[in-house]
């Protein structure tokens, strides 16, 4: 079957990683910026459309109901890094870095620029999420930017005219400016699209700094951190909570390019540094 029809359009996962990291390079023109389609190629556009089209809010709800319990059984953080990185996809091993690597490189330029051990250790959990996919989950379900579901939806998005497709976008109550929420509720009450930021977060939340959950829930939501949309869904704790996410946007952006980790190296570090903050093994 051809990668276009079935549940997996992306060659790799982190195809998508990629191209939010082309779309917020740096140095991009506003023209160059607002043309975004010419970076994505055909199964970026097919993975988009499958997201916007199929992330509802019966979804979300009902995937947060599924994993958010966490009675998935019990691992520790270095079981759970060694699950992810039997993720094989179509990457070349020669070129391309496996998911604990891009974990460390993360981790490892937090690091560089002295940063506290749990912005550090942040880093290196922030993809841990993406086991989604091992757990059967579709690409759509597990990674892309994540917007509120309930509510009407930004022009801030990507391809947000792909949501026409959305059965949420028949529902007029969803479909105003603050649809089934209150103004300023505070993000802890929207529902944003599922994937691998809510379950890292929920699985993670009592062993981390409020600054770190906030960086682990919301690394994916582009349309606040980086446009500022959804600024009237936010309460005032989100909104000094976000300086977080922004401080770490760029690590998980732009920490892919450096030199491959040289992880036997720093690995008694990481293990020192996780086992500082969790114990042995937590509920996933
Ligand atoms: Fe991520
Ligand atoms: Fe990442």
């Amino acid at each position: 079957m051809s990668r276009i029809a079935d549940n997996a359009p992306l060659k790799q996962l982190d195809e998508w990683d990629d191209f939010v990291a082309t779309r917020y390079r740096q140095d991009k023109s506003e023209e160059e910026f607002r043309n975004y389609k010419a970076d994505a190629n055909p199964t970026v556009t097919e993975f988009y459309r499958q997201n916007h089209a199929y992330q509802t809010l019966d979804f979300v709800k009902a995937k947060k109901a599924e994993y958010c319990a966490l009675n998935r059984g019990k691992k520790s953080i270095w079981e759970m890094a060694e699950y992810l990185n039997t993720l094989v996809d179509d990457s070349d091993p020669d070129t391309d870095l496996t998911q604990i690597e891009h974990l460390l490189q993360t981790a490892e330029a937090i690091r560089k620029d002295g940063h506290p051990r749990w912005f550090v250790l942040t880093g290196f959990l922030h993809d841990l999420g993406k086991v989604l996919c091992l757990y059967g989950e579709p690409q759509w379900a597990v990674v892309g930017d994540t917007f509120p579901a309930g509510c009407g939806y930004s022009d801030q998005i990507v391809f947000p005219e792909f949501f026409a497709a959305n059965p949420d976008s028949k529902i007029p109550a969803y479909q105003t400016k603050y649809g089934i929420y209150e103004p300023n509720c505070g993000l802890d009450k929207v529902h944003l699209s599922f994937g691998h930021d809510e379950y890292i977060f929920q699985a993670t939340r009592k062993y981390l700094p409020e600054e770190a959950q906030y960086m682990l829930r919301y690394h994916s939501f582009y349309a606040a951190h980086r446009h500022d949309a959804y600024c009237y869904l936010m309460n005032e704790q989100d909104e000094r909570m976000f300086e977080w996410v922004r401080k770490f946007n760029p690590y998980d952006l732009y920490s892919k390019g450096r030199e491959r980790p040289k992880t036997q190296d720093i690995l008694p570090y990481y293990e020192g540094l996780v086992s500082e903050f969790f114990p042995d093994k937590i509920d996933w």
